[in-house]
């Protein structure tokens, strides 16, 4: 017989409506908990964090969205849907010419998928998950189930007890900032990605950018445009040091080593700079601040553990989940096949190995990492074993596997974003036709 549970969703980003959505379908009762007063997450742009001034905020840190200005996709539109809502696509987003959408525009996707799914019934705004606890010494017919207890408009704490609970609090919120030898000796700006949103502020500036992820190639193109001089500093980058030929002004380096007793910018392979500003495009952390268990933890290393799959801690499964974890698969999708297969072992009609099972498994996990000489740090990255992961996951809820073309046009999309060739996205002006959805 099919289980019916009572289920709460942390966040309504794209991972908790897909897994509100799969919730829903598969029979469960679902309550979503969103503290923002909007839907959509990370997609929703918010010009000035905390009302503070960028730059002089420096590091500080705000709970919303990491989104910049000039923001859009760097996969195609294609790659950012969910199975089931093409006539939804069809108006807000393909068939739209433009290959990669605004920020503005993947937001009115998620808002429309809310409404047609059904799910934004079910979603409470302004509602911030404050702890989630299995509480020892609760009446026995209770046992299993865990309270959550959040924190409304007015700011009082309520709790309710559901039968499972699917954590979907997003990851680029905290930032992940290294911590530069002789830091102190700086005497510039510093500034974490999460507080970035437009170039201006960096005019004629000298600016380091830190680290050579999506956001750091995105941004250090963009920043390109109006400062004097821009110097990446990344690890793994030893094949293209030097100026970089696309640009007048952008030069590549290694790792930085250390700041100087004169305040220049040391990188690892010889160079110094004078800069203006340290922009560290260095990611972030997991970060459940609601979640206090005694097996189950994040590590100094970004590591979330041990998470069965990245979805499932073996001591608490299948009631308490996680969706969205992974980076480096294509995320949308990947959000919808862990979001299906989590609605299933709920109900019962997916099923789960046993305890030590699902421990042997990642313990299997870290040894292939420790063998292949993959850092800990990316215990969540999935590469190479994306199709794999995707693959894997596509069996269990009985999805057919990922299609060649999506998995090239993925493959591609990466591709591009290494090659530092802002070009690759096609050209627009902002507010043009599929802008307006809203
Ligand atoms: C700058 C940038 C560019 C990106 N570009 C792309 C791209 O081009 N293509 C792509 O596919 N992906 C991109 N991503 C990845 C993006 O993060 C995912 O696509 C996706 O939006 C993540 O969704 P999520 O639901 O996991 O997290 P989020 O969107 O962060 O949503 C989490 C939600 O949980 C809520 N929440 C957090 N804590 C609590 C709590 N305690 N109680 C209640 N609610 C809570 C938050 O308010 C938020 O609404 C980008 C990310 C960033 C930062
Ligand atoms: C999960 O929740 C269901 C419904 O409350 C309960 O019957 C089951 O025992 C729980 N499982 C675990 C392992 O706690």
């Amino acid at each position: 017989m099919q289980r019916v549970l009572a289920v709460a969703v942390v966040g309504a980003g794209a991972a908790g409506l897909v897994a509100a959505r799969e919730l829903l379908r598969e029979g469960h009762a679902v309550t979503v908990f969103e503290r923002s007063d909007h839907v959509g997450g990370t997609w929703a742009y918010d010009p000035c964090p905390d009302g503070t001034d960028l730059l002089a905020s420096g590091g500080a840190v705000h709970g919303g969205s990491s989104m910049y200005a000039s923001l859009r996709t760097n996969l195609p539109r294609e790659l950012m849907g969910f199975s089931g809502h093409e006539s939804l696509a069809g108006r807000v987003f393909v068939g739209d010419p433009r290959a990669f959408p605004s920020h503005r525009e993947v937001l009115a996707f998620l808002r429309a998928f809310a409404e047609e799914s059904g799910v934004a019934r079910h979603v409470r705004l302004r509602a911030e998950v404050v702890r989630v606890a299995s509480p020892p010494g609760r009446p026995v017919e209770e046992e299993d189930r865990w309270s959550v207890a959040w924190r409304g408009e007015s700011g009082e704490v309520a709790v309710e007890v559901f039968d499972a609970v699917v954590v979907c609090n997003g990851h680029c919120t905290v930032p992940l900032v290294p911590k530069l030898r002789g830091i102190g000796k700086w005497r510039g700006k510093q500034m974490h990605s999460h507080n970035y949103r437009i170039p201006e502020p960096f005019r004629d500036q000298i600016v380091v950018v830190v680290g050579l992820g999506a956001s750091g190639i995105d941004i250090a193109r963009e920043i390109s445009q109006v400062a004097k001089e821009v110097h990446i500093a990344s690890r793994g980058n030893e094949h293209r040091l030097g100026k970089i030929d696309l640009y007048l002004n952008v030069w590549m380096h290694a790792e930085v080593d250390c700041i100087q007793d004169d305040g220049q910018v040391r990188f690892a392979q010889g160079a110094a700079v004078t800069a203006d500003t340290i922009l560290y495009c260095t990611g972030y952390r997991y970060h459940f601040p609601f979640l206090d268990l005694d097996d189950l933890s994040v590590d100094e290393d970004n590591r979330v553990g041990p998470l069965y799959k990245h979805v499932f801690p073996p001591k608490y499964a299948p009631n308490l989940s996680f969706v969205g974890l992974p980076v480096k698969a294509i995320p949308f999708q990947s959000f919808e096949l862990e979001s299906k297969w989590v609605a299933r072992v709920l109900s019962g009609r997916a099923a789960l190995p046993s305890e030590e099972g699902m421990m042997a498994a990642v313990r299997e996990h870290y040894r292939q990492m420790e063998e292949s000489g993959k850092p800990r740090r990316h215990t969540h990255v999935l590469m190479p074993e994306w199709v794999e992961y995707m693959d894997w996951m596509a069996e269990q809820v009985g999805e057919p596997r990922l299609e060649v073309p999506r998995r090239e046009m993925y493959e591609r999309a990466l591709e591009c974003i290494w090659s530092l060739d802002g070009g690759y996205r096609d050209s627009w002006e902002e507010g043009g036709s599929g802008d307006t959805a809203s």
